[in-house]
């Protein structure tokens, strides 16, 4: 049981790093190029409707699979695992992050999409980027501590 939990949390990492790291690093700069100002927005806003489709799935399983290895097998906040507890911290942090893109500037996005209010829609993709690229760098300070601390003893 407990393989399948740290299966199933690794994967979601997996997705949830990996999605951000693709977001950020190829996909924005490639749209750039290629795209004009109305195309990039829509380009972008199909690609964010899919990635959080994704992670409102993915971020609870998360956090889920993580506290149940918490508690379940580590027994709690007591035990001597600091990369457990700096993972943790991190991706508490990182789920209010989503939470707030989710709920906050995502929603302003749509909104001016659908009245055709470009400039509001770019401020708010703007908004968003800056939100995913945060989470994407303590992401992956996330899984180098997490992974450095689980073979240092
Ligand atoms: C509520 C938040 C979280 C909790 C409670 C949690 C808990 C855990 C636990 C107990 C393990 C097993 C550690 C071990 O046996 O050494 C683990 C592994 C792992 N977690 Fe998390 N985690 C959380 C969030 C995250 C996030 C946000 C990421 C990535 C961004 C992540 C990435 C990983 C990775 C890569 C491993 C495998 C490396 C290792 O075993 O230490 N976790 N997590």
């Amino acid at each position: 049981m407990i393989t399948a939990l740290y299966v199933v949390h690794v994967l979601g990492a997996v997705i949830w790093v990996g999605g951000m790291v693709f977001a950020m690093a190829v996909l924005r700069p490639a749209a750039h190029a290629a795209l004009e100002g109305p195309q990039r927005l829509a380009l972008m806003q199909g690609v964010f409707a899919r990635f959080f489709r994704v992670l409102y799935h993915v971020v609870p399983i998360l956090i889920l699979t993580g506290w149940a290895m918490l508690f379940g097998w580590y027994r709690g906040f007591g035990a001597s695992i600091w990369h457990v507890h700096l993972m943790h911290a991190a991706g508490l942090v990182m789920a209010a992050i989503f939470g707030f893109v989710a709920f906050v500037p995502w929603r302003r996005m749509r909104a001016a999409m659908e009245t055709g209010d470009r400039p509001a829609a770019a401020a708010a993709l703007e908004t968003i980027r800056k939100g995913v690229l945060v989470n994407m760098v303590i992401g992956l300070g996330t899984v180098a501590v997490a992974t450095w601390g689980r073979f240092s003893g």
